[in-house]
């Protein structure tokens, strides 16, 4: 009963927290795709391949007023970052700190560039940086997307060195992803430190930056995008995902679901129990039921 009384209003408080976050997701990988270019694999990828025009617009109503900070994130499907090959591919060495740069050994096959000098950041994680940009308007007026501080400040102090600059990057036959601005140090490329906490996960969401506007109910909010990163060689699925957060954090009824539900049980064993109880009583500790009292001699 106790374990009822403290857990099913906790449950009840979690689910409403996660009630009042407002969250829109917009999928565009294939909407963003010309139209003759959509019907099968091959042409997909010749076209993200290809030289073209990648912009693409979109068009989001805001449902509910949406307090700030608004986090901005992209969301991928199907992209498998905790594959060994790929979780293992990166150096932590070289990324910390400056006089490490050719330590690469784990890095194969984005280790040495076509020059032989060593990659920086070198690896798979950092070559697939994601590379898709949006840019938002509300009646034709900018929404400023903050990029700062957006990853840990943890891995901006300690993980990734403040006098790393990235070298040869980006540099092979195939472009993985993003380019990384060489006079800048790792320290300062938030995107990339996102990137390179790698999502458990196939389905994962990583934040974008952060709008720090209120946005009204009914808002047009214009989303001009540019649809870069190849994701349909594996089938993946893109969104971008805009998001307010509670004292819980985004939008998740599992916590107050798991809650309500041990709580429930509970209490349902609890009112059980006390019904059988007062149905059909059993003086505690009667010794008239021990086995060997039951049957003395052992029969
Ligand atoms: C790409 O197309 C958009 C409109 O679809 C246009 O505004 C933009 O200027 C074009 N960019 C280039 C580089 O041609
Ligand atoms: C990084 O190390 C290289 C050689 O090890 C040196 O030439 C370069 O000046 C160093 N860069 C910084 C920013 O310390
Ligand atoms: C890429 O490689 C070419 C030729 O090896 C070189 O000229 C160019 O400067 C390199 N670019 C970067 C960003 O390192
Ligand atoms: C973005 O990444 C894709 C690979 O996913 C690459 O083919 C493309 O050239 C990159 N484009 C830009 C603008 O970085």
């Amino acid at each position: 009963m106790l374990v009822s009384i403290i857990f099913i209003p906790i449950g009840v408080a979690s689910l409403y927290a996660s009630r009042d976050v407002v969250e829109i997701i917009d999928r565009y990988e294939t909407d963003c795709l010309p139209e003759n270019s959509r019907s099968n694999k091959d042409q997909k990828v010749q076209y993200i391949q290809g030289p073209g025009n990648k912009t693409c617009s979109r068009t989001i109503r805001v449902p509910k007023h949406m307090k700030k900070p608004i986090y901005v994130y992209y969301q991928l499907d199907n992209f498998y970052q905790n594959h060994r090959r790929y979780v293992k591919s990166r150096s932590d060495e070289q990324l910390r700190k400056n006089s490490s740069a050719s330590d690469v050994d784990a890095c194969k096959p984005e280790d040495n560039g076509v020059n032989g000098l060593p990659i920086v950041p070198c690896g798979l994680i950092a070559w697939s940086l994601f590379n898709d940009t949006y840019t938002f308007s509300r009646n034709s007026q900018k929404l400023v997307v903050n990029k700062k501080g957006i990853s840990w400040k943890s891995d901006r102090e300690h993980k990734f060195g403040k006098d790393v600059y990235p070298k040869n990057f980006q540099n092979g036959t195939l472009r993985g992803g993003k380019l990384l601005d060489s006079s800048i140090p790792l320290s300062e490329q938030e995107d990339l430190i996102v990137w390179m906490r790698t999502a458990a996960l196939p389905t994962f969401r990583k934040l974008y930056g952060k709008i720090e506007e209120d946005l009204q109910p009914n808002d047009v909010i214009q989303v001009i995008l540019e649809n870069n990163y190849n994701t349909y060689s594996f089938s993946g699925k893109k969104k971008l995902v805009l998001s307010t957060t509670s004292w819980l954090g985004g939008k998740n009824d599992f916590l107050g679901i798991a809650y309500l539900t041990v709580g429930g049980l509970c209490f349902f064993l609890a009112v059980a129990f006390t019904v059988v109880y007062l149905v059909k009583p059993r003086q505690l500790g009667d010794p008239s039921y021990l086995s060997w009292n039951r049957n003395p001699g052992g029969h």
